[in-house]
């Protein structure tokens, strides 16, 4: 028998926890909807120390007796430029790890019988969000969007939102403890109050059925009470007009054949859809295309396809911060493009909407990754549910591009931490029930390499569609004979093979030595591990792809030969300042003649 006290607490325990409620799932397609931006300067208190939690900072007390004072103020401090990583733009911030409050706010007149929501691009790594000094949800996660829906929560006049920002490694973080990139911590992406109708187009899918170049499947959501409506899904061009119902759950099925131009790279069509309700319309540019395996070769729009890959970070090489903008993310796939590219692979976690759409409008396949990176703490029973949580989240944004070509789940995890397979196949299955119109794989790096020969195994591989393997010979690990004379022994044979990463370092125009010694960190050198590596990939069985890591030299804090590295991983084919390395030239001519 539960005494009152108890259901006191057990009320009031509901209360805190469903008011610090965890974020809903972002509404898509953001920038075709009714936007007020919040970009721009935001006040911020650094904190290294966590005090704030205990000051309750996102209250702003203020003194009310002559002996009040308070120890903290959003007055007077500090700026920092949303969107932007926080790391780039105050040198006390270079190499943070902790927490950073953030301050803005707004006046917005809600109009009559509308809806209002907060939305953030992207937060790295948990934020924990206040609106008018009450927490309104928090978020875990630096690379995918969440919302708040604010309806009821506003005030008429000025309105105050806190963000606590703490981009602490955590020992169960996705990534974890341990990757080799500079991992950027704050408010890195767009936020933005968004203004809806009472019910509105918060989802859909629209992409060809899985095998069909004709037939497009799809469906819509609507979110609000008026639930049953009549939908319209129009593609003008084709003077399409599909009509149908939603139920009492706000859903409809699309399903309508089309005789459509395919996406494709050297042909990136995108259609122009309207989805209208009779309550919200909305309108997106979808591309159709279809890609599959058949054997051990990827098919696009039934043709077999090369994949000329790229690896990029979501980095701006010139500015040396978190790319977030169009302009950003343009510098990365024109390099791509020049080098003759037709994928980039987002290295090591989803990049920004505007890289994911801009790619695809450039006719590039996008090959999308969750940092589900090398060592993850499987057995944490957190672990499995961010890893789902992440893996919906990115699914979401993004299933309607069908520029994204293959969800990639981990990279590099290693087969002998406790649960790891066990896991990865859950997520792997969670992802095919997701989205049937897409590749599937992991990232595996555990082969072997003797006497010259790859032996290739992972029990990942049986369950993805293809066999995505990184291999450094000629930079790590030595060159064992002649790289035309390779041979690979690979599980499951029969599966198309990507080398999704390989490469080596050199510093842009060093001349420090002989070019034939590693330690010199010389543009010969490098050149010559490419030579070898297309020398190699030649007698590569079921290859359908090769992806050089990477386009550009990028910072990461494990890099620290203060002459050659500096902070920089200098793997990239360019350097910083977009200078071509020799080995730039390779890949050019390799991918000219494939
Ligand atoms: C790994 C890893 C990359 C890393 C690279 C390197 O394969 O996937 O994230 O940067 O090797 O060592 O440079």
């Amino acid at each position: 028998m539960i005494k009152i006290t108890n259901w006191a607490v057990i009320f009031f325990t509901a209360l805190i926890f469903l008011d610090s409620s965890i974020a809903q799932t972002a509404m898509i397609n953001v920038e075709s909807r009714n936007l007020k931006s919040l970009n721009g300067n935001w006040n911020a208190l650094i904190d290294p120390t966590g005090i704030g939690e205990w000051r309750q900072v996102w209250l702003e007390k203020t003194p009310e007796k002559k002996t009040d004072f308070f120890e903290y103020s959003f007055e007077g401090a500090s700026e920092l430029k949303v969107p932007g990583d926080f790391n780039s733009q105050k040198c006390e911030l270079t190499f943070f790890e902790g927490t950073v409050w953030y301050k803005t706010q707004f006046d917005h007149a809600l109009g009559n019988g509308k809806r209002l929501f907060l939305h953030f691009g992207g937060v790295n790594y948990i934020a924990d969000v206040y609106l008018n000094g009450r927490k309104i949800g928090t978020h875990e996660g630096g690379f995918t969007p969440f919302q708040f829906e604010i309806t009821d929560k506003i005030i008429t006049g000025i309105n105050t939102i806190v963000v606590k920002v703490d981009n602490h490694r955590l020992g169960n973080g996705l990534p974890g403890y341990g990757y080799d990139w500079l991992n950027y911590g704050g408010i890195t992406r767009d936020v933005n109050l968004i203004e809806t109708n009472k019910t509105y187009i918060s989802d859909y899918f629209v992409q060809l059925k899985n095998g069909s170049l004709e037939t497009i499947l799809g469906w819509i959501q609507l979110d609000g009470i008026q639930s049953e409506q009549n939908i319209k899904v129009k593609i003008p061009e084709l003077n399409i007009s599909f009509q149908t119902r939603s139920d009492k759950n706000g859903y409809a099925n699309i399903e309508l054949t089309a005789n459509l131009e395919l996406w494709s790279p050297q042909i990136p069509k995108l259609y122009k859809i309207i989805i209208e309700s009779e309550t919200d319309t909305i309108d997106d540019n979808i591309g159709f295309r279809c890609v599959e395996v058949d054997g051990n070769k990827i098919l696009l729009n039934k043709e077999p396809i090369f994949l000329k890959g790229a690896n990029i970070h979501e980095e701006n090489p010139y500015s040396g911060t978190r790319a977030n903008s169009l302009e950003d993310v343009r510098i990365l796939l024109n390099a791509a493009k020049e080098m003759g590219c037709n994928l980039v692979r987002l290295a090591h976690y989803p990049h920004n909407e505007y890289m994911v759409r801009e790619a695809e409008k450039m006719g590039l396949m996008v090959w999308e990754e969750l940092p589900i990176y090398q060592h993850i703490e499987f057995s944490d029973s957190l672990v499995p549910k961010k890893m789902d949580i992440m893996l919906k989240e990115m699914v979401h944004r993004d299933k309607n591009r069908c520029g994204v070509v293959i969800w990639s789940l981990s990279n590099e995890t290693y087969s002998f931490t406790p649960m790891r397979d066990l896991e990865l196949i859950k997520l792997t299955n969670n992802c095919r029930a997701l989205d049937s119109t897409r590749l599937i794989t992991h990232v595996i790096n555990n082969q072997g390499y003797k006497k010259n020969t790859f032996n290739v195994w992972d029990t990942l591989y049986k369950y993805s569609d293809l066999i995505a393997l990184n291999e450094y010979i000629g930079w790590y690990i030595p060159w064992q004979g002649n790289p035309s004379e390779t041979k690979w022994d690979i599980v499951y044979p029969g599966k198309p093979v990507f080398i999704s990463e390989f490469g080596g370092e050199a510093l842009f125009g060093s001349k420090t030595g002989p070019t034939d010694e590693a330690a010199n960190w010389t543009e010969v050198y490098q050149e010559d591990i490419y030579i070898k590596q297309v020398e190699m990939f030649g007698n590569v069985p079921n290859l359908i792809g090769v992806c050089p890591w990477l386009l550009f030299d990028y910072k990461s804090l494990g890099r620290m030969h203060p002459t050659y590295q500096n902070g920089y991983n200098r793997k990239g084919l360019l350097s910083e300042k977009g200078e071509k390395k020799k080995a730039w030239y390779i890949m050019k001519e390799y991918y000219k003649n494939k």
